[in-house]
């Protein structure tokens, strides 16, 4: 029970990792808010755990201002912030993808950081505690041919938990990322192109421990980094990646 009593809300969790952090946390005691866009999964992810669904898109302001405002209706305060939400373009060389696709890509995946921030962060320093997880990629750190502006973004978002962390400290709030490496979630076959043995072989080949990351695994270091047990750590951005960027 690392997070009894403490609220969460975790972004894109009506699926894959999302859903495995809200989970896990729900079990360890918290209250959590499962915002997604999938009105339908994230009501059924909330009403597995307990929590509270909110359909939310994270790269729209006032969707975002909604989503704080339900969160502190409901319960006065937010510990923790998980960014988890995030999309890629497909595979391809880095001059074909579209402007409309790249526009996309860093809106959910970087610009969200900045609209939940604007929201969040005020009502954690008036509280002098809180925890925002980013869940960046191995991506930001060990970038792969053709996922290009997906690499960037993720590599944006890591450089804004470090400027997040060092300024938020002095307020008691610490900010931090994990970098999954690929993993088994409905997002893989975007990251693949195609979902093929081969395909799949190419890429475990390059993970030393020899399969793809789990919900479960990105879940066990989010909510170590979110709990008390992580209170002198900020901004890493922790690898979970069966060895891939040694
Ligand atoms: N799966 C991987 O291989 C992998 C590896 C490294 C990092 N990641 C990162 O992990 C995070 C979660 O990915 P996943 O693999 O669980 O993906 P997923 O597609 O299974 O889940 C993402 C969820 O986010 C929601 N979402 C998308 N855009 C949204 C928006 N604008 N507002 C609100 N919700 C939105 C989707 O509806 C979906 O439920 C992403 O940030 C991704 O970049 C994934």
């Amino acid at each position: 029970m690392r997070l009894e009593g403490k609220t969460a809300i975790v972004t894109g969790a009506a699926s894959g990792f999302g859903a495995g952090i809200a989970r896990r946390f729900a079990a360890d005691g918290a209250k959590v808010m499962v915002v997604d866009l999938n009105e339908e999964a994230a009501a059924a992810v909330a009403e597995e755990i307990g929590g509270l669904a909110q359909v939310a898109d994270v790269a729209n302001a006032e969707s975002v201002r909604a989503m704080a405002g339900a969160a502190i209706a409901a319960w006065g305060r937010v510990d923790v912030l998980v960014n988890n939400a995030g999309i890629t373009h497909t595979p391809q060389p880095l001059e074909t993808v579209t402007e409309a696709d790249f526009d996309k890509v860093f809106a959910v995946n970087a610009k969200s950081v900045y609209l939940t921030a604007r929201e969040i962060v005020p009502h954690m320093k008036d509280a002098g505690a809180g925890a925002i997880l980013n869940v960046a990629s191995t991506a930001g750190v060990s970038p792969r041919p053709n996922l290009n502006w997906y690499n960037a973004s993720k590599g944006w978002m890591i450089t804004a938990t470090k400027a997040m962390a060092v300024e938020l400290a002095p307020f008691g709030i610490r900010v931090n990322a994990v970098n999954p490496v690929a993993g088994e979630t409905p997002l893989l076959k975007s990251f693949m192109g195609e979902d093929t043995p081969e395909i799949r072989t190419k890429f475990l080949s390059t993970i030393p421990l020899g399969r793809f990351s789990t919900p479960e695994d990105i879940a066990g270091a989010a909510l170590y980094l979110c709990s008390d047990d992580a209170g002198m750590v900020t901004g890493v951005a922790m690898e979970v990646d069966g060895g891939r960027c040694i």
